[in-house]
């Protein structure tokens, strides 16, 4: 079975994600800080359906220095990893001229150092094997912008950047790096959306809806599959025509 790291893979997309590569057979190795019971449901269901894997491991992805060691204990365990689903993220809100430097330095200490430095020792994990498949999360707001969004937003399209340069980087290694930019999706991250916000982004919409964390997580599988052997470098967008 290959193994599929998640991060952020406890709860909303990330576990979304997490369900749809084990239900395709993966062994999925879910990271996060806490266990959920969302999550503890889904570990039980994918042992009764018997086909895949799903597993925990709580790991902090702002320490950044303790990601060699633990990159290191998971190929132990599990054995050569395939594939990393960079998901895990703060969506920290604020006009940038009243911000704490505390939550600047957090959002891009989680969402781009983090991701980074862990892809770094995943991918030398995954030279060991015939190849993988990196995925990583970022947002229709790194494109479009959105008013008290500087710094997430700047985290998020930091990935269009490294996905490309690296996926010709490791191109060679026949590892896939891609990017999906999923739309607003009801989750934790989400909650503090109004009534009013939900019905402008569905309004302007060319589906006219918002997609669900369903549609992402379909988005990822695909980029896992082997239809998808001869994509790499581009960023995928999921959000029901938001953008178009
Ligand atoms: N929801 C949306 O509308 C939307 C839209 C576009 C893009 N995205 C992106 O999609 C990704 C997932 O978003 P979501 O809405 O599913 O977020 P969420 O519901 O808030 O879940 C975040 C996940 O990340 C984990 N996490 C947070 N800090 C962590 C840390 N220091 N170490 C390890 N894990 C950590 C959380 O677990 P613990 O707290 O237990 O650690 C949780 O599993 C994010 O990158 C987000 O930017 C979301």
């Amino acid at each position: 079975m290959l193994n599929v790291l998640v991060t952020g893979g406890s709860r909303g997309l990330g576990l979304c994600i997490a369900e749809r590569l084990v239900s395709a057979g993966f062994c999925v190795i879910s990271i996060a800080r806490n266990r959920t019971e969302q999550l503890e449901a889904a570990i039980l269901k994918a042992e009764s359906d018997a086909l895949g894997e799903l597993h925990f491991r709580a790991f902090d992805l702002m320490d950044t220095e303790a990601m060699p060691a633990f990159v290191k204990s998971l190929t132990k365990e599990f054995g050569i990893l395939f594939g990393l689903v960079n998901n895990a993220g703060i969506g920290t809100s604020g006009v940038l001229a009243t911000m704490p430097d505390r939550e600047i330095q957090q959002l891009i200490r989680l969402n781009i150092l983090s991701p980074i430095i862990f892809t770094k020792y995943v991918v030398r994990s995954m030279m060991g094997g015939r190849g993988g498949r990196i995925v990583n999360i970022s947002s229709v707001v790194a494109a479009t912008g959105y008013n008290g969004l500087s710094v997430y937003s700047a985290t998020k399209a930091s990935f269009a950047g490294f996905t490309r340069s690296l996926a010709r980087e490791v191109g060679p290694l026949e590892i896939t790096v891609n990017t999906v930019a999923p739309g607003f999706i009801d989750t934790d991250m989400t909650h503090d959306l109004n009534d009013m916000q939900r019905n402008q982004i569905t309004r302007r919409s060319a589906l006219r809806r918002m997609p669900v964390a369903g549609d992402v997580s379909d988005a990822v599988n695909f980029l896992f599959s082997e239809g998808a052997r001869n994509i790499t470098g581009t960023t995928l967008t999921v959000d029901a025509g938001n953008t178009a």
